[in-house]
Order: structure tokens, then C-alpha cells, then sequence
């Protein structure tokens, strides 16, 4: 038979989107997630201040939700994110020193125990650096400067050690002081050995701004003993015409399975309608539940 959806397509990587349950109700939307994607990320039920919103007392519903909604369709998660500098819950953010270690460290034993089994990857860090490549002075920095980088991970190892554990930020696609720490950062965590085991790669674009050189980019950092994995791709319109969207998003899927090492492209949203960027239509599906053209080149490049 014809194979007619993204997921039939993707052999080579795995083909992902961030969902959320509460868009569940919407049968449209579940019925396309379902028969497109063969991978999901929680898009924010898994976040600390929706899952642990106060100490000891998680709300792992919403997450459930979507790690059940994965084993029906035989799809993989991607649990975003363990440690973050938004979405740190009042409880947290009122902690310091050796307090804010032990929640820290009890956060990520308690979430990722739990889901145990059932997650291929963790998003242990998000967004740890700055625009200029130094680290971002959040809670965690400034609390324990680098220290709980290695900490960080090291408890997700012990509380899965299955599990892929990455590294994730934006605008590191680029060839800029932002790529160039994290990439320092990740060489000298596995010269440590530190277990870590991914790199993921956002990509939160627009059209015009994928750089020719994110194949290289991709490969210089699977060269540390790493897979990467983009995790979160939208491409803001930026004025440009469908036809120039779709050849970015067929420009960032190429580059990645071109790219032995880069296992997977996940949409952060596959449609408009829920999109987080209001504006510049960023997804590969409109919000009247239609593919765009997008969808069929991306298949081409899968194959
Ligand atoms: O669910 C509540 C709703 O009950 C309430 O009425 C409403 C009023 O503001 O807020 C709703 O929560 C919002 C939530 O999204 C669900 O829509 C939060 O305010 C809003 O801050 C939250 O935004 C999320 C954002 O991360 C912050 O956590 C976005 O959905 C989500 O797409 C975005 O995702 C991030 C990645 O995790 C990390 N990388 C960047 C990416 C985009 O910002």
C-alpha cells in the first residue's frame, strides 16, 4: 500500500511533535498526531511547576495522558524538561544552597522514576547559556555556578539509566558564540564522563534564517560521542512565500538525515492553530487542519 503519512516515511529518523492533551478534545488534531508522528514531546505537562507545582505533590495526569496516548500509537517520547530557568515553581524559587540542591536532585530522581521505561530521551537542561556563549545566570547558576550541570545528570542516569539524556538550547544551529560554548561545554562534560548522550538542537526558525552550514554544525557535535536531535523546529513565514517555507523545512529535515547521529525531527506544534508563535503560521499543517505543501517534501526527504 501507499504509504501516506510522515511517520511511514521515517526510517531513517524518527518524526516527532510537541502535543499537548488538552488539545486532545479537538479529534481532528489527536487523529492527525496519531497517524503523522511516530515520536511526541509534552509540550509542558512535564515542566516542574505543572508536574510538582508544590513540593512532594506531582500532578503526573497530563503527562500520563500523553505517555499513554504514545504507547496506543507505538510512538517515543522525549520528556521536556528537568531543569529550566522558566516554569521554576514559587517553592523552588524562594530556596537556596544546599535546600535548592536537594529539591533539585530529588526533582529529577522523583520525575524521572517515575517515568521510567517509558521516555527514550530527557531534556535534563534547557537553555543553560546566553546569547554570547557564557553561562545564563539562572537559580541553578547562581546558586551552584557550573556544579549542577554534572549533578543533573547524573541523577537522571541513576534514576534511568535507559534513558538518552540531553542537553537542549536555541539559536545553536548557527555558527555563533552560543554553538561554539555549548559545544565546549558538552566536550568537557564527556571528557569528565558525565553521562550525557544528546544534544538537541531547537530550531525555532524562519525563512531565510536556516544557515547553509547546520549539516556541519550537526556532525562537528555527533564527532563529541553525541547524538542530536532537532526538538523543537517551527519556521516563522518572515514575509516569504509557502513555497520558501517548505524548502527550509525540507532544508532542516535534509540536514539532519544527511547526518549520521541526528535520530530525529520533532515540531514544537505541528499546527498553526496551537502553535505558541500567534503570528507567521510557523507549522507544517495550517490551522484549517490541512497539510501544506510542506508536509508531502518532507516525506521526499524521509525516503
Ligand atoms: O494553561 C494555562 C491556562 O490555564 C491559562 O488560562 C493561561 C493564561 O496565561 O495560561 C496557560 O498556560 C500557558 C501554557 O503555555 C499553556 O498554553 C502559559 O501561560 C504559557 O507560559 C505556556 O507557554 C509555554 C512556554 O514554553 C513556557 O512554558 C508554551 O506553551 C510552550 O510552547 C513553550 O515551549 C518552549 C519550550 O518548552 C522550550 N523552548 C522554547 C519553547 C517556546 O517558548
Amino acid at each position: 500500500s501507499i504509504a501516506a503519512h510522515l511517520r511511514d516515511h521515517a526510517n531513517k529518523i524518527y518524526i516527532g511533535s510537541a502535543l499537548a492533551p488538552s488539545h486532545f478534545t479537538d479529534a481532528q488534531y489527536s487523529t492527525i498526531a496519531a497517524e503523522e508522528f511516530n515520536s511526541l514531546t509534552p509540550e509542558n505537562e512535564m515542566k516542574w511547576a505543572n508536574v510538582e507545582p508544590s513540593k512532594g505533590k506531582y500532578n503526573y495526569g497530563p503527562a500520563e495522558k500523553l505517555v499513554e496516548f504514545a504507547q496506543q500509537y507505538d510512538m517515543i517520547v522525549r520528556g521536556h524538561t528537568l531543569i529550566w530557568h522558566q516554569e521554576v515553581p514559587d517553592w523552588v524559587s524562594v530556596l537556596s544552597g544546599d535546600d535548592l540542591h536537594e529539591v533539585m536532585i530529588d526533582h529529577i530522581t522523583t520525575l524521572v522514576t517515575h517515568f521510567k521505561g517509558s521516555i527514550y530521551a530527557w531534556d535534563v537542561l534547557n537553555e543553560i547559556l546566553d546569547e554570547d556563549g557564557s553561562f545564563r545566570k539562572t537559580i541553578w547558576y547562581n546558586n551552584f555556578q557550573t556544579q549542577y550541570i554534572a549533578d543533573a545528570f547524573e541523577a537522571a542516569a541513576a534514576a534511568d539509566p535507559d534513558a538518552k539524556l540531553y542537553i537542549n538550547d536555541y539559536s545553536t544551529e548557527y555558527s555563533n558564540n552560543k554553538s561554539e560554548a555549548l559545544y565546549n561545554l558538552v566536550k568537557e562534560l564527556k571528557s569528565q564522563g558525565v553521562p550525557i548522550h544528546g544534544v538537541g538542537f531547537q530550531t525555532h526558525s524562519s525563512v531565510g534564517k536556516v544557515p547553509s552550514d547546520f549539516a556541519s554544525t550537526l556532525k562537528k557535535f555527533t564527532a563529541l560521542g553525541v547524538e542530536v536531535a532537532i526538538t523543537e523546529l517551527d519556521i516563522r513565514l518572515n514575509g516569504q512565500s509557502e513555497d520558501a517555507q517548505t524548502e527550509a523545512f525540507v532544508e532542516v529535515v535534509k540536514d539532519c538525515v544527511s547526518v549520521s547521529g541526528c535520530v530525529g525531527v520533532t515540531f514544537w506544534e505541528f499546527i498553526d492553530k496551537y502553535s505558541w508563535i500567534s503570528e507567521e503560521t510557523p507549522c507544517p499543517w495550517d490551522s484549517n487542519y490541512q497539510a501544506k505543501p510542506a508536509v508531502a517534501a518532507i516525506e521526499a526527504v524521509l525516503e
